[in-house]
């Protein structure tokens, strides 16, 4: 009789790994949303990921908007662009550009009207824009915490909101935002950065489940290290910029393969993606499920560092 009934679990375990596999076959067969003509909104699109989500979704025939700080920067980028189409049989189109700071929530409603005006529409908007932070919690001031999720968080979720209602009047759109393995785990001196991707996660996964009767997708992406300034640009803890290329920035993943696998969870509506090696992935697993031994080595990592040092 047991040998019978473990039969039968050993069945049932078998079937349901079989229906398992079999769905992640088919959501990797599913034809991915046309992005040809597509209006895509790209904030921080002036450099580092942003730049290459530029480039990787024009390649694909997206009507693009471009946002950034710095009009000359962005400038530069739409003429690479417009030189790469150049005598390309695909059919491309100029991007535009809308200049604000994200910090800046006052200007986020006119900036939201100005890029609604570019083609009436918006299908995707990938929130992109960031900075970091390097520092020791004691010697940050209140003020660089503030800083930072008005970047990273305050200006994001207003730009959401405010495209928001265009989007559920068609019945119809996208909101993509790049969070980072700090989004799910802190790591020592990186706090005013985790805590804004971690508020960051915690909105766009209440919005997901508000918005998904209106027919309108969200998906997090939390990528590891990228090769791109972030560390460079990143502040410390008396609002300073921090300066240096770090060295696990410097060994991260090229920013044109994140923004592949960016075009791809938009092609197929994914809800979260991390784009992380295993140990990163291992650590987000060890915070939920193990967590005092998660907290046994962040203390020593924040022991062993002292000050200061990686993403
Ligand atoms: N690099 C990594 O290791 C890594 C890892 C995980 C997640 N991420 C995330 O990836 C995203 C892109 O960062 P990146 O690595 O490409 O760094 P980056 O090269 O420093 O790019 C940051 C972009 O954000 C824009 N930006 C910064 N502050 C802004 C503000 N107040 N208003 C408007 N735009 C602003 C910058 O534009 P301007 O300065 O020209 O205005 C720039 O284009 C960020 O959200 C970051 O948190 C990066």
């Amino acid at each position: 009789m047991e040998r019978l009934m473990g039969g039968g679990v050993l069945q049932l375990l078998l079937a349901s790994a079989g229906v398992l596999l079999l769905y992640r076959i088919l959501v990797r067969l599913r034809p991915g949303a046309p992005l040809k003509d597509a209006v895509v909104v790209i904030t921080g699109a002036s450099s580092g990921l942003g730049k290459e989500c530029a480039r990787v979704f024009h390649a694909a025939g997206a009507r693009l908007v471009l946002c950034g700080r710095d009009a000359a920067r962005l400038e530069k980028v739409v003429q690479e662009l417009t030189a790469c189409s150049t005598g390309s049989q695909k059919q491309t189109y100029t991007p535009s550009t809308v200049i604000f700071d994200l910090a800046d929530t006052d200007t986020v409603d006119r900036a939201a009207e100005e890029i609604l005006k570019c083609y009436g529409q918006v299908d995707v908007l990938i929130n992109n824009a960031g900075i970091s932070y390097r520092g020791n919690i004691l010697d940050t001031h209140i003020s660089v915490h503030r800083d930072v999720m008005e970047t990273n968080y305050f200006g994001p979720i207003a730009l959401t909101q405010a495209l928001l209602p265009s989007m559920i009047r068609r019945r119809s759109g996208h909101i993509v935002v790049i969070s980072s393995v700090q989004g799910k785990i802190a790591i020592p001196y990186r706090s005013s950065y985790a805590a804004s991707k971690h508020a960051t996660q915690a909105y766009f996964d209440c919005l997901r489940a508000e918005i998904d009767r209106h027919g309108i997708a969200v998906t997090v992406i939390s990528p590891g290290y990228i090769r791109t300034n972030l560390s460079v640009n990143a502040v410390t803890g008396d609002g300073s910029k921090y300066g240096v290329l770090d060295k696990n920035t410097a060994m991260g993943r090229d920013p044109s393969d994140v923004a592949q696998a960016v075009l791809k969870a938009v092609r197929q509506r994914s809800k979260d993606v991390v784009l992380a090696g295993p140990l990163p992935c291992l650590a987000i697993y060890l915070r939920t499920l193990w967590p005092a031994l998660f907290f046994k080595l962040m203390s020593s990592r924040a022991r062993k560092e002292q000050k200061p040092k990686d993403e």
